[in-house]
């Protein structure tokens, strides 16, 4: 009950941001203000965890896939804000490393940032990450321009002496993008990911990362959006690396085996769903004022409408259908640069009213 009490607290403060709609005529006004933000979180993976059966009750999505029930179509209403179309259909990603992470670890995040360029391998059979995303290219702005085709790695930084400490909130993830090095990039996203000994306020016990946007000083009212997204590994696997983790005991469903993480670390193949989740709801309701659906106590972006598919023939517990790599045995359902597999989140599509990856 905690975690559903803490939940509407900080989306009320999200709404009254979203009433105060920076697009609007405030604009002015509200840019000139340094940082305020709209937070979205990306919930856990599990399909549902029991606060979130009361917190949901009002609303009608989380059954939508549930074949048992026959249920209206899920639609993600569009609220007329801006999306992120980019510049020359590109977006660029901005990424800051938060404490320590392993070559490894960084390798692995590094080829999936790389994934969302065009490739050979698109023209193949098989589904890819840039494939994945197409699916936000069924989401268009008021003038009919979609999502950005492209995701591009922009720039990295490292803050491996942990800077903030150990302990962070909202505000310390905002600093960390305001005080960098970066420049303000209007078309870009920029994203803290958080190592597994830094706690972030609402990381593991509400969210598995969030996403904002802010007003830099000198963006020239520009808003950029900004998420960060932790690893899940010592403290909350359950949730936040699930279904490469045992599912945490909370969890109504069945207790599944937990499935082999295609790049071997169930904390990075985690982030990295987390991460999937994050970057599709950002480009379709970067402001919260695009697409989502809800009555104002918990907005449903792309990927969150269809929490815990990754296959088809999904249902509460079971990923759904995936591919598994003959040599390790890993459960995945996209190929990404540097012959990666990651699993991506099913996402909403605005075409076809139904969850697609
Ligand atoms: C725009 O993108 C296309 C293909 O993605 C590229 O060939 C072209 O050079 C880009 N143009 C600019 C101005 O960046
Ligand atoms: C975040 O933490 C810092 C200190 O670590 C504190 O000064 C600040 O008030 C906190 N902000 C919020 C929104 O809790």
């Amino acid at each position: 009950m905690i975690w559903f009490f803490q939940a509407l607290l900080l989306l009320s403060q999200c709404w009254s941001f979203a009433v105060a709609n920076p697009w609007d005529d405030n604009h002015q006004m509200m840019s000139a203000i340094t940082s305020k933000v709209g937070p979205v979180g990306v919930r856990s993976h599990l399909f549902q965890a029991p606060n979130q059966a009361k917190a949901s009750q009002s609303d009608q999505t989380i059954a939508v896939s549930d074949a048992l029930v026959p249920e209206q179509p899920l639609i993600l209403s569009y609220h007329n804000g801006p999306l992120l179309v980019g510049s020359n259909d590109t977006i660029n990603m901005y990424v800051i490393f938060y404490g320590s992470f392993s070559r490894p670890q960084r390798g692995t995040l590094r080829a999936f940032f790389q994934s969302f360029a065009p490739s050979k391998q698109d023209s193949k059979s098989f589904p890819t990450v840039s494939k994945w995303w197409s699916v936000t290219r069924h989401y268009v702005d008021v003038h009919q321009s979609p999502v950005a085709k492209i995701l591009r790695p922009a720039g990295e930084l490292w803050d491996r002496k942990y800077s903030r400490g150990r302990q962070l909130n909202q505000s310390d993830i905002e600093s960390l993008i305001l005080g960098s090095t970066f420049s303000f990039d209007p078309h870009g996203i920029y994203l803290v990911l958080t190592a597994e000994d830094v706690s972030v306020k609402g990381f593991c016990t509400q969210f598995c990362g969030q996403h904002f946007y802010t007003f830099p000083k000198d963006a020239k009212g520009h808003q950029i959006p900004y998420a960060w997204v932790g690893n899940p590994a010592k403290q909350c696997p359950g949730l936040c690396s699930w279904p490469y983790s045992k599912p945490d005991e909370a969890f109504l469903g069945p207790d599944t085996p937990a499935l082999v993480p295609p790049n071997g670390d169930a904390g990075i193949d985690g982030m990295i769903i987390s991460l999937g989740d994050s970057l599709a709801s950002i480009a379709t309701d970067p402001y919260i004022t695009g697409y989502y659906q809800g009555n104002g106590a918990e907005p449903l972006e792309a990927a969150g409408a269809c929490k815990g598919a990754y296959g088809p023939n999904s249902f509460p517990g079971f990923p759904g259908e995936l591919s598994i790599d003959s040599t390790t045995g890993s459960s995945f359902n996209v190929y990404g640069a540097r012959k990666r597999k990651f699993l991506m989140p099913w996402i909403w599509n605005p075409s076809t009213l139904a969850c697609s990856g």
